[in-house]
């Protein structure tokens, strides 16, 4: 049996999955990373794969942009296929002091969105990162001389227009990152009891406008996907 938007038979996902945005990501980091990438389901053109890495399953699956999309995989990951470790491998618009091209490892997902306050009497939830993930990240980061800043994050449901003032209020708050998933991602994993982190390449600045260039993009997704794939190691 499969789920509502996942084609895969019980079994055939791992218990850890890595989750770009985008479905063609997630079969270049399968093909590129993974041994004996099996493509294991493809409703809505939302690609997932499962290989293994280092002889242990893992899996990638594309969630789609924007937390609404995102909890949909995300939800029926954890509740029909037993995920327990979901790292989402995406890109962030930057604020402040970070460079093009930064990793962000993000400890705590601020947002416009309603969605955690629709599960949480309309209070305010912490989203937060699972914190033996966080450390594994910093940990597998220092073993491969990749420079990470372990950061706040924004999650916006208006890539276009929205609140004016947004910049200022983050930028107050010392919130260095804006994306559009992972305060959700991280409201579930709170609820459905798995584990996650957001591994995030700057791609954009607020300051200049500037964007990085394709090529870039993709050896920046091959970065976090082998820092992701590390602190899944057991011990
Ligand atoms: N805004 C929202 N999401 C993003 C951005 C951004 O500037 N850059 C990459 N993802």
């Amino acid at each position: 049996m499969s789920s509502a938007h996942i084609d895969a038979a019980p079994g055939q996902i791992a218990d850890t999955v890595l989750l770009p945005g985008d479905p063609l990501r997630a079969r270049f980091v399968a093909q590129a990373l993974l041994a004996d990438p099996q493509q294991v389901t493809a409703r809505r053109n939302m690609l997932g794969f499962t290989g293994t890495w280092n002889g242990r399953p893992v899996s990638v699956m594309g969630g789609g942009m924007g937390i609404p999309s995102t909890a949909i995989y995300v939800t029926e990951l954890a509740r029909s296929y037993g995920v327990r470790r979901i790292i989402r491998i995406g890109t962030c618009g930057g604020l402040g002091d970070v460079a093009m091209g930064e990793v962000l490892l993000a400890q705590s997902g601020s947002t416009d969105s309603r969605f955690n306050r629709m599960q949480f009497g309309g209070h305010d939830l912490a989203a937060s990162a699972d914190f033996g993930l966080l450390r594994a990240a910093v940990d597998s980061a220092a073993e491969q001389d990749l420079a990470v800043r372990v950061a706040n994050v924004f999650s916006t449901d208006c890539f276009y227009g929205g609140d004016p003032q947004v910049l200022d209020h983050l930028r107050r708050h010392h919130i260095i990152g804006v994306e559009m998933e992972t305060a959700g991602l991280y409201g579930l994993a709170m609820r459905e009891g798995f584990r996650a982190l957001a591994i995030l390449t700057v791609s954009d600045l607020f300051a200049t406008g500037e964007s990085m260039p394709a090529a870039e993009r993709e050896q920046g997704l091959i970065r976090m996907a082998k820092l992701a794939l590390a602190c899944t190691e057991p011990g």
